[in-house]
């Protein structure tokens, strides 16, 4: 599998990071131990169900874990061989926007109501550079026209709700690339969007990914969209990684039966009639999770230690790894 070749290619690791929230005398385990990297110019996916973690291990890269009730618990996320998670706000500021930058999930809720969608590109392009304002207004035209809104001239006046959810979107993919960033983590940059502006969506990041050599961290709980666009996904599970591995691995020998799960419950053109199937259940609350594998209670392949042991990753070759020894003894024998 196309796996980060180098040391030197390698540009943001998150390592077994840990982020728990306190609230009402719990601990919400949101991330539990998670790790992943992603190369110069390479598209990551991380996929799971809602509530397993994916933004919150995006916003704790950029530094936006509201602390308190947050508490970073340990790990570290280094980018380009610094601790992000040691530099202060001035510092990660610096980093923000402009070095590593992302989508948000939600992109009315990121845009401002009150101030146009060209004021508020430019401002993301001179909070970072020296540039005045003929040019700050000349390089959002270029990027509006680069992800394909017409007549940017005029739209620069629009304010975000005078723009339909696509365009929306493209504005915050606009703002995203202002500053030429190393990496874009998309946070769901298409789930508010009909299918065919997704479509749309995702074939113009993929351009101008290729354009721009950026690497992007691609977050979604659907599996299908990510299998076009992934040089390597990682399936994440309660706040935990079940599987890792190349497009190739995970669609045609899923290891882990959380995958099995999800890719069962794509819609497909060969089980047409069929009513689909979901996985059993759903996903445990972070303050809450069951002993031993968190997927255990949903699990086809359960057996009694899934119940009292934590399950370690298991190679499966190539850079394939899950969390399953299950299936590991079931493929190897041992
Ligand atoms: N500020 C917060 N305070 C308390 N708990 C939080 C906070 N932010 C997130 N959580 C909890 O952390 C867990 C993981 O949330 P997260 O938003 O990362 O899920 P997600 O995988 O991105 O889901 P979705 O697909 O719905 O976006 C959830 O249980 C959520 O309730
Ligand atoms: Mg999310």
């Amino acid at each position: 599998m196309k796996a980060v070749s180098s040391k030197s290619d390698l540009l943001l690791s998150v390592e077994d990071l840990r982020v728990f929230f306190h609230g009402d005398g719990v601990v919400s385990r949101a991330v539990d131990g998670i790790s992943y990297e992603i190369g110069k110019g390479e598209t990551v996916c991380l996929v799971g169900e809602s509530g397993c973690g994916k933004t919150v291990s995006a916003l704790a890269i950029l530094g936006l874990i509201p602390q308190p009730p947050g508490e970073i618990n340990g790990g570290k996320i280094l980018f380009k061989g610094r601790n992000l998670l040691d530099l202060d706000e001035e510092a990660l500021q610096k980093i923000r926007g402009r070095e590593i930058s992302m989508i948000f999930q939600e992109p009315m809720t990121s845009l401002n109501p009150v101030f146009t969608v060209g004021d508020q590109i430019e401002e993301v392009i001179t909070t970072h550079e020296a540039v005045n304002r003929l040019e700050a207004k000349q390089r959002v035209i270029e990027l509006l026209t680069d992800v394909g809104i017409p007549s940017p001239e005029e739209r620069i006046r629009d304010y975000p709700h005078n723009l339909s959810g696509g365009q929306r979107q493209r504005v915050m993919i606009a703002m995203a690339l202002a500053c030429r960033p190393e990496v874009v983590i998309a946070d769901e940059p298409t789930t508010a969007l009909d299918v065919t502006v997704q479509a749309q969506i995702l074939q113009l990041f993929k351009e101008l990914q290729n354009r721009k050599k950026m690497a992007v961290l691609h977050i979604t709980h659907n599996l299908g969209v990510v299998a076009e666009v992934a040089d390597r996904i990682y399936i994440m599970y309660a706040g935990v990684m079940a599987e890792l591995g190349d497009g190739e691995q995970i669609f045609r020998d899923p290891s882990h039966p959380y995958t099995m799960g999800l890719l069962a419950a794509l819609p497909s053109r060969s089980r047409k009639g069929q009513s689909l199937y979901s996985i059993p259940g759903a996903v445990p609350d972070p303050a809450h999770k069951p002993p031993g594998c968190p997927f255990h209670p949903r699990c086809p392949y359960v057996e009694a230690s899934c119940r009292r042991e934590f399950p370690e990753m298991c190679d499966f070759g190539d850079g394939h790894f899950a969390r399953c020894p299950i299936i590991h003894r079931q493929r190897t024998g041992n």
